[in-house]
């Protein structure tokens, strides 16, 4: 009986498909994680209701300058997560800041459904960006990163 916590397996090959998109968007990564958070909104407008800074603001939702830090923020810590998942065959977040995640995520009524539409947009977006780049395996890295990040914040999400 193994007591040792089982470790994802994440592949080199994974992480540089995830870092070489990435790598290739960050330049324009204002541009992208506009873009990005616009397509989630499309798809689900009722989405805007949950961001407060969304909620209770006059300018049009991509003039307002809130917006693209968070949607850089998921793409940036999904990128982490390759790494992590690659080197440590898990995701490493930092105790209180996993915790002050699932807070803020519980807190603003985020819920499974929202994560998915996230998901979507996300590799909807990757895809653009990298253009003739893309492949399944680009897809399935990003996919996998992201799903375990969402899991990590899942655990802390609770009252
Ligand atoms: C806040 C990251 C998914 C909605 C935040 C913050 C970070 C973050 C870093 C601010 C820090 C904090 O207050 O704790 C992420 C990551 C995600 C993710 C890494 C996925 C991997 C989502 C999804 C939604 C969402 C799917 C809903 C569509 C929000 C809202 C806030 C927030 C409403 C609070 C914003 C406000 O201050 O009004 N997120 N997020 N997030 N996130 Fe996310």
């Amino acid at each position: 009986i193994s007591c040792v916590e089982d470790a994802i397996l994440f592949t080199e090959e994974q992480e540089a498909l995830v870092v070489k998109s990435w790598n290739l968007m960050k330049k324009d990564a204002g541009e992208w994680a506009l873009k990005f958070f616009l397509k989630v909104f499309e798809i689900a407008p009722s989405a805007t209701k949950l961001f407060s800074f969304l909620k209770d603001s006059n300018v049009p939702l991509e003039q307002n300058p809130k917006l693209k830090p968070h949607a850089r923020a998921v793409l940036v810590m999904t990128c982490e997560a390759a790494v992590q998942l690659r080197k440590a065959g898990k995701v490493v977040i930092r105790d209180a800041s996993l915790k002050k995640l699932g807070a803020t995520h519980f807190k603003y009524g985020v819920v499974d459904e929202h994560f998915e539409v996230v998901k979507y947009a996300l590799l909807d977006t990757i895809k653009e960006a990298v253009g003739e780049m893309w492949s399944e395996d680009m897809k399935g890295a990003w996919s996998v990163a992201y799903d375990h990040l969402v899991a990590a914040i899942k655990t802390e999400m609770k009252p």
